[in-house]
């Protein structure tokens, strides 16, 4: 069943790259649970090793369910192409190791996932590889850190924790003008708030643990290539024999035929399974978690035991006006961050909480808390926590989609009870 060109998201995300008449008439497709597939012949598996038949061989490499997400969020992000992985950091992993060779560098936002944080600043420097961390608001800043060893800019849409929104579209004009890829993990905005190729990027990427899925059941990460970056550039001359394979597509080829594959950070297509289920109620439940997130920010921020509510949804955000515009007035995401006294009120707080899950995620249609400071961020150097905005007396919330009122009330009788 050919996809039809829905317009409405909420649409697009429930009926784009179905096809039942493949699936048995079943509206999701089967799990391929197997490790390898049979062929018939001799000349048929040398002929699929060979590039020529695009059948599957061994699940590391290839798989059908794999594969209809792979075709799903490729359309959703406006994507030419995409593979997915075992994990958000498996998919960073990749992205940036094909473009990466020792001595290299690339340019990254100042406030990034902790992991991404770790791979970038602690991983890659045993390669000789340095990433040099920028304010992601400050477009000059970006401009002034390009030298000729520069491979790649990486930014979040939405930074995690810091909640800073930089301009997609300036990024990339100054990528560009300088012939280097824009990479954006997508992970807290979704293709529902904001589609980052549309803007200008070349290459999304996202942890579809998080709202993707949404029901904090399965990992996963996927790469996603717009196929519009130019790969025979000076600075890219390892890209020949994949822009001779695949045109359009080298980068993602890279990713796949010399990182993901070698590297077995292959996707469980159960879990692909499970985040296609999720997937057709993304758009719904994002919907309700930006409301939801909008009346928590303005509770806690005239709550009397709340010293600050960080939340691009609060007109106080630096980053609102940038939110507003580049993600079409359709609101400010799930997440926020809010400040108590200290670290031992944080916690009487998280104690005190009755429905709320305390645990490290985000993005699942539950509402989610931790305390940053103690937990993901336990083994970092003080002044690396001062310098990311990883303070003692901050709580991180991802607001859920339960009704408000009971968010708010768990919320206010945790705070009420503060020791
Ligand atoms: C923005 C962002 N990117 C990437 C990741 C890593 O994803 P995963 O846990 O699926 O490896 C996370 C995890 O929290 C994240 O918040």
């Amino acid at each position: 069943m050919p996809s039809a060109p829905f317009k409405n998201f909420h649409t697009r995300v429930i009926h784009e790259c179905q096809s039942p008449e493949n699936w048995d008439g079943a509206t999701l497709p089967p799990i391929y649970q197997s490790s390898a597939t049979a062929h018939a012949t001799a000349e048929s598996l040398s002929d699929t090793f060979g590039g020529k038949t695009g059948e599957h061989i061994y699940m590391r490499l290839t798989n059908p369910t794999n594969q209809v997400l792979e075709q799903k969020l490729a359309s959703l992000e406006s994507g030419a192409g995409a593979v997915v992985m075992s994990s958000g950091m498996a998919a960073i992993t990749n992205a940036c190791m094909a473009l990466l060779r020792a001595g290299d560098e690339f340019i990254c936002a100042n406030s990034l996932f902790m992991s991404t944080y770790v791979l970038f600043n602690n991983i890659f420097k045993k390669y000789n590889i340095s990433a040099k961390m920028v304010e992601a608001m400050d477009s000059d800043a970006i401009k002034q850190a390009i030298t000729p060893k520069t491979r790649f800019i990486y930014i979040e849409t939405i930074g995690n924790p810091k909640m800073d929104v930089a301009r997609i579209q300036d990024i990339a004009e100054i990528a560009h003008a300088n012939g280097l890829p824009l990479l954006v993990d997508n992970t807290l905005a979704t293709p529902y708030l904001c589609r980052p190729i549309e803007l200008g990027a070349d290459v999304v990427i996202h942890s579809t643990t998080k709202y993707l899925s949404g029901h904090g059941n399965a990992t996963g990460g996927v790469v996603i290539d717009s196929g519009k970056f130019d790969w025979s550039g000076e600075r890219y001359p390892d890209f020949k024999p994949f822009i001779d394979r695949k045109g359009a597509l080298a980068y993602l080829d890279k990713v796949w035929r010399e990182h993901h594959i070698n590297f077995g950070t292959t996707q469980a297509p159960l879990h692909s399974y499970l985040t296609l289920l999720g997937l057709d109620t993304l758009a719904l439940r994002m919907e309700r978690h930006v409301a939801n997130a909008t009346k928590v920010a303005q509770f806690l921020n005239t709550h009397p035991a709340v010293k600050w509510v960080n939340y691009p949804g609060l007109e106080t955000s630096p980053s609102h006006q940038t939110a507003k515009e580049q993600f079409g007035g359709l609101g400010f995401g799930g997440l926020l961050s809010f400040g108590l006294a200290d670290q031992q009120q944080c916690f009487s707080f998280i104690n005190n909480l009755k429905m709320i899950y305390h645990l490290a995620n985000l993005g699942d249609c539950k509402t989610l808390v931790i305390h940053p400071y103690s937990s993901q961020y336990l083994a970092f150097a003080e002044e690396i926590k001062q310098d990311i905005a990883i303070t003692p007396d901050l709580v991180r919330l991802s607001v859920g989609i339960e009704g408000v009122d009971d968010i708010c009330a768990d919320l206010d009788q945790a705070l009420q009870g503060l020791k």
